[in-house]
């Protein structure tokens, strides 16, 4: 593990030697602020906005005509193949399309009638959006439900269903391994179905190595794409032909512009395309990806890997409750601290520059991304936490007020 930065100049030393730093210059972040909510709605690099603004343009000059003369039709397998190699896998094996709830529904439903058994499983602190549309799925499709405690994903796997697994966990950020549960599923004809909405951007995921068949993921955390931002899908090259979509719409047809009443899906990943793209999004996100062009993901993994050591040594240096993996192997991307009057400490810090995020009931998440934040960042948003515990300014009555997101 690399040593930790015990003073301003040591963290600054290290930001001299960070091969990553250069990238903070393509983002656009305001004056003055420490972001560390990466892992929730990243901000925009310069190039998502210079590619929302030729979209725009294509679309005031050429109009319809954009489809092609712009590629927009194209466009959905193009961003795919930006995220591929982010995730270890083939170009023609991921699609961006929907929202990751979406996107669990159409994996999950297309794996059950693959898996050895027709059960849906997941376990009870998944994000609750898995959980909801777990549930549901099974409902609609006849097929058992189980939730699992929290960690019983592994052992249920034997029972031979749809597991729906987050890779990296929202709350804790524990790094599930992916390919021992891979390993396990293939033994019982269970199927796997990842979330990797903490994961992409910021791990060294391997899913093609770890022999993961089917993903999901969102891009607005750590690849950066916008607010709401569409969603990928990743479905292995064996597996996708076997998989019938269960919103098999037009734009998942082999010909949509044959306009032919029978159903013919498209090779691969493309399959789980449904409607029509939202091209402005996708042309913002397309421009977001190109900061991650010649950036492995394995130095991503190292950056945000020691940016997490520095807020733990920090943490336990306050005595506070540290809830994610000390080990960093077995860390996603975000540290999360136990502060029971986390709400108001969050507000605290956002009025000096600092901007975190609270989980009820008590869960403070700082995102550590690697591509715009440096060590020295992050050794200010701890010195500032300390402050705002030592000397209490966390309890003002405006710091407690609730507002809608948190
Ligand atoms: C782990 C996880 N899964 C799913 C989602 C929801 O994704 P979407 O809003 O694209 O459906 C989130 C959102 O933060 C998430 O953190």
């Amino acid at each position: 593990m690399a040593s930790l930065p015990h003073s301003r100049d040591a963290a600054l030393a290290l930001d001299q030697i960070d091969p990553l730093a250069g990238k903070r210059r393509l983002f656009c972040l305001p004056e003055g602020c420490c972001y560390l909510v990466g892992h929730s709605l990243g901000p925009p690099p310069l190039s998502a906005s210079e590619r929302l603004r030729e979209a725009q343009a294509d679309w005031q000059r050429d109009l319809v005509r954009s489809w092609n003369s712009a590629g927009w039709i194209d466009l959905a397998e193009r961003a795919g193949a930006q995220i591929a190699p982010l995730i270890g896998v083939d170009t023609e094996e991921v699609i961006v399309t929907d929202s990751v709830s979406v996107n669990l529904f159409k994996l999950a439903a297309a794996a059950l009638p693959l898996a050895a058994r027709r059960v849906i499983l997941v376990e009870e602190d998944e994000f609750p959006t898995d959980q909801y549309i777990a549930e549901e799925m099974a409902r609609q499709t006849g097929a058992e439900f189980q939730r699992l405690a929290a960690g019983g994903g592994f052992g249920a796997l034997s029972r031979g269903g749809v597991l729906i697994r987050s890779a990296v966990n929202y709350r804790s950020a524990e790094v599930a391994r992916i390919d021992d549960f891979e390993a396990e599923a293939a033994r019982h004809g269970a199927i796997i179905v990842w979330d990797l909405s903490h994961a992409t951007g910021v791990l060294d995921v391997e899913l093609k190595a770890s022999g993961a068949r089917l993903a999901a993921g969102c891009t607005y955390k750590y690849l950066n794409g916008g607010p709401g931002a569409p969603a990928f899908i990743y479905a292995a090259r064996e597996l996708a032909g076997r998989l019938a979509s269960p919103l098999p719409g037009w734009m998942g047809h082999a010909a949509p512009f044959a306009f032919t009443p029978d159903y013919a899906p498209r090779a691969g990943a493309a399959r789980f395309a449904s409607g029509t793209p939202p091209i402005l999004s996708l042309a913002t996100l397309s421009g977001a990806l190109e900061t991650f062009a010649n950036v492995s993901a394995s130095a991503l993994a190292t950056k945000a890997r020691a940016l997490g050591n520095l807020v733990i040594s920090r943490a336990d240096s306050m005595g506070l409750d540290v809830m994610s993996p000390r080990d960093p192997s077995r860390r996603g991307g975000h540290v999360s601290l136990r502060i029971k009057e986390g709400y108001p400490v969050v507000q605290a810090l956002a009025a000096c520059g600092v901007m975190a995020d609270f989980r009820a009931p008590d869960t403070v998440r700082f995102g550590l991304s690697p591509l715009f934040l440096s060590h020295a960042d992050v050794r200010g948003a701890m010195d500032a936490l300390e402050h705002i515990l030592q000397s209490g300014s966390w309890d003002k009555p405006e710091f407690h007020a609730r507002a809608k997101v948190t």
